[in-house]
C-alpha cells in the first residue's frame, strides 16, 4: 500500500515523486509559510522505541505545518515500559483511529511487521540496522539540489557501515539513480556481503576519498558495539576519520554529508563539519522537506501540493 518501510523496495518513479514534492514543500518553507490546511482532520503519531532529534522533529513540525495533527510517543514514558508488546501497542494507537504511525524500532523488519498488523500507513523512521528510507531520500535530495542530478556521480560512503541503516538506504537509492557507490571503514565494521550490492568496498579511507563527488560521513554507533569499539575512538579518529588533508583527495567541490547526530573529533573534524563543502545543516531541513512530501503523499495520495493558505 502507502507504507513507506524501505528504499530496497521503492521504485524510481515512486523516489523521483517524493524528490519533485519535497522540492515544492522546501519552497513553501523557504517562503516562511508554516501553517497550510492541506493536512486537516488527519492525525499522525510518532512511535519511537530509540532516541532521536532530528527525525522526530521534523515529522512532527512537517505534521503540523501541513495542518495535521501529531500526537508523540516516547516510549520510555508508555506502557512499553509495564511490558505492553509492540504489537499492543500498535493496536491501541490503532484504536484510536490515526491515520499514520511513524515509527522508529531497534528490531530490523520491524515497520514491515507493523505494516502487516494494523491498518493506518506505516513510515519507517529507522528499523535496526536495516533501512532509514526518510533519511536516504533527504539525502538524495540534498546531492540532487547542489549536483543536479545524481546519475554518474561517485559518492564515498564513510564508517560504520556494519550498523546502519543509513548506509542501507542511502546504497539502495544511489545504486537505483545511477551513482557509482565506494564504501569504506575497518574490516570489523564492514558486512561481508556488501560486495554483491553493486558497490566498491574498501577497507582504506584513502582510495574511496579520491575524485568523489560526495562524502557521506556515517556516525561510530557505539551504542550497537556490543564486544567494545575496535579500532578504539583513537585509532578510528586516526585512520578513519574525515580532516581536511583526507578530504582533499575527493574533488574540490565535493559535497560533505552527515546524518546526524556527530561525534565531532572521532569520524569528522570540526573543520570539516563547518567547511564551505558541508551540507549538514540543509540536510536538516531538507528532511523537513522530505517528511511534509511523504505525509502529504501518504495521506493526499496526488501530486498537486497545495500550498496557499
Ligand atoms: N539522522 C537521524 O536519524 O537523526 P535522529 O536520530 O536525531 O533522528
Amino acid at each position: 500500500g502507502r507504507d513507506i518501510l524501505e528504499l530496497q523496495g521503492m521504485s524510481v518513479p515512486e523516489m523521483e515523486l517524493i524528490l519533485d514534492t519535497a522540492r515544492e514543500m522546501k519552497n513553501v518553507i523557504d517562503r516562511d509559510i508554516k501553517k497550510v490546511p492541506t493536512l486537516r482532520g488527519k492525525s499522525v503519531v510518532n512511535l519511537f522505541f530509540e532516541p532521536s532529534t532530528r527525525t522526530r522533529t521534523s515529522f512532527e513540525l512537517a505534521g503540523k505545518y501541513l495542518g495535521a495533527d501529531v500526537v508523540n510517543i516516547t516510549t520510555s514514558a508508555s506502557s512499553v515500559v509495564k511490558g505492553e508488546s509492540l504489537r499492543d501497542t500498535l493496536l491501541t494507537v490503532e484504536a484510536m483511529g490515526v491515520d499514520v504511525i511513524v515509527m522508529r524500532h531497534e528490531a530490523e523488519g520491524s515497520s514491515h511487521y507493523a505494516a502487516k498488523v494494523v491498518k493506518p500507513v506505516i513510515v519507517n523512521a529507522g528499523d535496526g540496522q536495516h533501512e532509514h528510507p526518510t533519511q536516504g531520500l533527504l539525502d538524495m535530495f540534498s546531492i540532487k539540489e547542489k549536483k543536479g542530478s545524481i546519475a554518474g556521480l561517485k559518492v564515498a560512503i564513510i564508517g560504520d557501515i556494519l550498523h546502519s541503516r543509513v548506509a542501507r538506504s542511502n546504497i539502495w537509492a544511489l545504486l537505483k539513480l545511477g551513482a557509482e557507490v565506494r564504501v569504506a571503514g575497518p574490516r570489523t565494521l564492514l558486512p561481508r556481503d556488501m560486495d554483491r550490492m553493486g558497490v566498491q568496498v574498501y577497507d582504506r579511507v584513502e582510495p574511496a576519498l579520491e575524485g568523489a563527488d560526495v562524502v557521506n560521513i556515517l556516525r561510530i554507533q557505539k551504542e550497537r558495539q556490543q564486544k567494545g569499539l575496535f579500532p578504539t575512538a583513537r585509532e578510528y579518529a586516526r585512520l578513519f576519520g574525515i580532516n581536511r588533508a583526507r578530504l582533499d583527495l575527493a574533488k574540490p567541490d565535493a559535497l560533505v554529508l552527515h546524518p546526524g547526530p556527530m561525534n565531532r573529533g572521532l569520524e569528522i573534524a570540526p573543520d570539516v563539519a563547518y567547511s564551505d563543502q558541508s551540507v549538514i545543516q540543509e540536510q536538516v531541513k531538507n528532511g523537513l522537506a522530505i517528511r511534509m512530501a511523504i505525509l502529504f503523499l501518504v495521506l493526499m495520495g496526488g501530486t498537486n501540493v497545495e500550498t496557499s493558505a
